[in-house]
């Protein structure tokens, strides 16, 4: 099934703004929902689902404000429950995400399969995380929505797989929706994705950058200043594949050209040591993450003004397409 018409008449963008664990809020979702994007976030962002439903409480009754208001449906919000087997809060969190009747899902760093009944039971669109043509393959048997294609470049856990390639060998195999992450820096690139294929873009690392972000100042100031060689592919942090900001790992009295390679690193034990000289180097609270699309981070805007920009960006591109 493609992206249903009565969503994407909802949108100002074809475009989702990525979970990012420790910096998607409330403040950033409402701004990107009423801005006409998918705001999206991690379940996990809550210390406790007690948290999960007062922020999803405050979040559907803004956005039901914000209808009242404008006379206009804002873009849905939708949470992100990471999967991974040792989430041992998938069950708590998911029961949340149902008694709010949210319409729209992604889950991530494992199978959706476990959650996928509940969820089409009620009538919510999911869309999985995937980072190879298996993942994508199993995902779809579990009976997804869309697929989001973490390609090489996206920040945070990172994929591995040149995105023009990801793109067209799931297309030759699959219909329905899909969504194109990493490395998407301006409306220029959601344009191109929507050439390749995709249904939508995500950004993650550009909505970092905004007043609404939990991040904190000075992480957003070294996104500004940083550029894409600034960014790190390592194992070392997570034990995965990971893009981290090479001056964060300095800043945290680390060498990023010689992190040790075996396993992850204990990241206490590490970091300790620069944490007797510098009191408030909080372990890897300090050391950030930020994708290829760094490079496309010049200020820290807010977010209906990223979106305006990259509305703008993305009209352009569309005109210069038709005029070729
Ligand atoms: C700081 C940070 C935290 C992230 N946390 C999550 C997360 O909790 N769940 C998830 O599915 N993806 C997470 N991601 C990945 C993003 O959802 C998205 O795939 C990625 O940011 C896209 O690449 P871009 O940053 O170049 O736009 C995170 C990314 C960053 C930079």
């Amino acid at each position: 099934m493609p992206l249903p018409a009565s969503l994407k008449s909802r949108l100002s963008l074809p475009l989702i703004a990525a979970p990012m664990f420790l910096v998607s809020g409330p403040a950033l979702v409402k701004a990107a929902c009423r801005a006409g994007v998918i705001g999206s976030f991690p379940t996990a962002n809550c210390r406790t689902v007690e948290q999960l439903d007062g922020w999803l409480a405050e979040m559907t009754d803004d956005l039901k404000r914000a209808a009242d208001e404008t006379g206009r449906a804002p873009a849905p919000l939708c949470p992100n429950l990471i999967v991974h087997r040792s989430n041992t809060r998938v069950p708590d969190d998911l029961a949340a995400v149902l008694r709010h009747e949210v319409e729209l899902v992604i889950t991530s760093v494992g199978s959706p399969e476990p959650v996928m009944k509940p969820l089409k039971d009620a009538g919510c669109l999911v869309l999985a995380d995937v980072a190879s043509v298996r993942h994508a393959e199993k995902a779809i048997a579990a009976g997804v929505d869309g697929l989001v294609l973490l390609t090489a470049g996206a920040g945070g856990q990172t994929g591995w797989v040149n995105p023009f390639a990801f793109v067209r060998a799931v297309r030759t195999f699959w219909d329905g929706i899909v969504v194109m992450a990493g490395g998407m820096a301006d409306g220029q690139a959601i344009a191109a994705a929507e050439t390749l294929g995709c249904d939508l873009a995500y950004m993650g690392t550009k909505f970092i950058a905004t007043r609404e972000s939990l991040a904190k100042d000075a992480y957003k100031e070294m996104l500004v200043k940083s550029r894409l060689d600034d960014v790190l592919l390592t194992k070392a942090f997570t034990g995965l594949e990971t893009n981290m900001l090479r001056p964060s790992i300095a800043a945290a009295g680390l060498d990023p050209d010689n992190l040790p390679m075996r396993g992850a690193i204990d990241i206490a034990k590490d970091i300790n040591a620069s944490e007797r000289d510098r009191p408030d180097a909080k372990r890897w609270k300090d050391i950030w993450s930020a994708g290829h699309s760094v490079s496309g981070v010049a200020d820290v805007p807010s977010v209906a003004e990223l979106v305006r920009r990259t509305a703008d960006e993305y009209a352009a591109a569309k005109r210069s397409v038709q005029r070729v």
